[in-house]
């Protein structure tokens, strides 16, 4: 058998313990310095005025439709193929999630089903679009969508860190962006975490407070908030990442264009779509399988040494919590993607021939060896 190929692989360095054994002997260990310098070196790389760094990525998510006022009676537009965390807050906060249905080549929120959903909408609110695997949404299409109907416009981005559309950094291009850190992706603080992002000075003001039990500089409670705060050891780690991340991000497109250069003309499997003006950061590298193989595929690579994943296999109106709360139509081409896809082993630090081990065995299974 070939050497295993791991799915993902989780960068941490000397720099970064020392870091963290630092905070730890300094005895601060919430609201200190790291999260400060750890946000202010995230918005500049982000490109927006303010970052505020939260405990997770779903509590990002929350606290931006928190404070964009999305309550009963919104509806937000979500795409049907996302990870559960970009729906939950939305039913958390009483508001209607739409499911809109993606674009098949670059599996995001798809413009035409957005205009028509919106234009269909009672009481249209906001749209919280996902940068899916890394591969930045068509947000100039949305963002005209947005505007035509008043809606503000979250970005989950916690896929796509430093992901751009015509050189803009995600996280930039909406009212509020949204990231996790969570290990598994493109950039950690070794724990859970996460960042919003905006440039929006009131908005970020009212995060800072919710996060923070809703005090004010003064330390009054002037806002019901609860605690959503970072981690001083997090955001040391997470610095230390985000210095590091675009020559990750390097690693991971050079990965993705060595897997397209064998796997664009095999014909058992379709490659992620490059987008004119978007520079997708693959924080996974997904391929569509025929339909009713996926289970031999995966089974298939495993028993060579390949590890992989599936994100997702359900739309999120299909989750059994969703399904129970929202009546919501099926997205025929998420549905459809949901059931063929197959994400590939994919970190920055993929050799040649963990590579080629991944492609002689997809190749394997398409001339039949199955
Ligand atoms: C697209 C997307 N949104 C939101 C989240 C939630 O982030 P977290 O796990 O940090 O709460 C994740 C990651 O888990 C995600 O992939």
């Amino acid at each position: 058998m070939s050497e295993s190929v791991p799915f993902t692989d989780i960068a941490m360095d000397d720099a970064m313990v020392e870091r963290v054994e630092a905070v730890l002997r300094s005895g601060r260990h919430v609201k200190g310095p790291e999260c400060e310098t750890f946000e202010a070196n995230f918005a500049a790389a982000c490109e927006t005025d303010h970052a505020v760094g939260v405990s997770n990525g779903t509590a990002a998510l929350l606290l931006a439709m928190k404070v964009l006022d999305i309550g009963p009676g919104d509806e937000v537009f979500v795409p049907a193929h996302t990870y559960f965390a970009t729906v939950s807050p939305i039913l958390e906060l009483g508001a209607t999630p739409r499911f809109v249905d993606i674009d098949p080549e670059r599996y995001t929120m798809d413009p035409d089903a957005l205009r028509d959903a919106a234009a269909a909408s009672e009481s249209p609110a906001a749209i919280a679009v996902t940068h899916m695997h890394g591969q930045p949404a068509a947000m100039d299409e949305l963002l005209a969508i947005a505007d035509r109907h008043d809606l503000r416009v979250i970005e989950d981005a916690a896929q796509a860190h430093l992901a751009t559309v015509d050189g803009r950094p995600v996280g930039s291009l909406g009212d509020i962006g949204c990231f996790s850190f969570y290990p598994t992706k493109n950039m950690t603080v070794g724990g859970d975490g996460g960042m919003v992002t905006t440039d929006d000075e009131t908005l970020a003001d009212h995060i800072r407070a919710l996060r923070n039990h809703g005090r004010d500089e003064s330390g009054e409670h002037v806002s019901l908030g609860l605690n959503y705060r970072l981690d001083e050891t997090n955001a040391a780690v997470g610095d230390e990442q985000l210095a590091r991340l675009p020559s990750w991000i390097d690693g991971r497109r050079e990965a993705a264009a060595a897997y397209d250069d064998r796997l664009n003309a095999c014909s058992a499997v379709v490659t992620p779509a490059t987008v004119e003006g978007a520079t997708h950061v693959y924080h996974h590298y997904p391929v569509q399988v025929p339909a009713g193989e996926r289970e031999a595929f995966r089974a298939f690579l495993d028993e060579r040494g390949v590890s992989t994943g599936v994100h997702y296999d359900r739309t999120v109106q299909a989750q059994p919590a969703v399904r129970e709360r929202v009546d919501a139509s099926e997205t025929p081409v998420a549905a459809e993607y949901c059931a063929r896809t197959v994400s590939l082993p994919m970190h920055p630090r993929l050799s040649d021939d963990d590579i080629a081990t991944v492609c002689d065995a997809v190749e394997a299974f398409a001339e039949g060896e199955r």
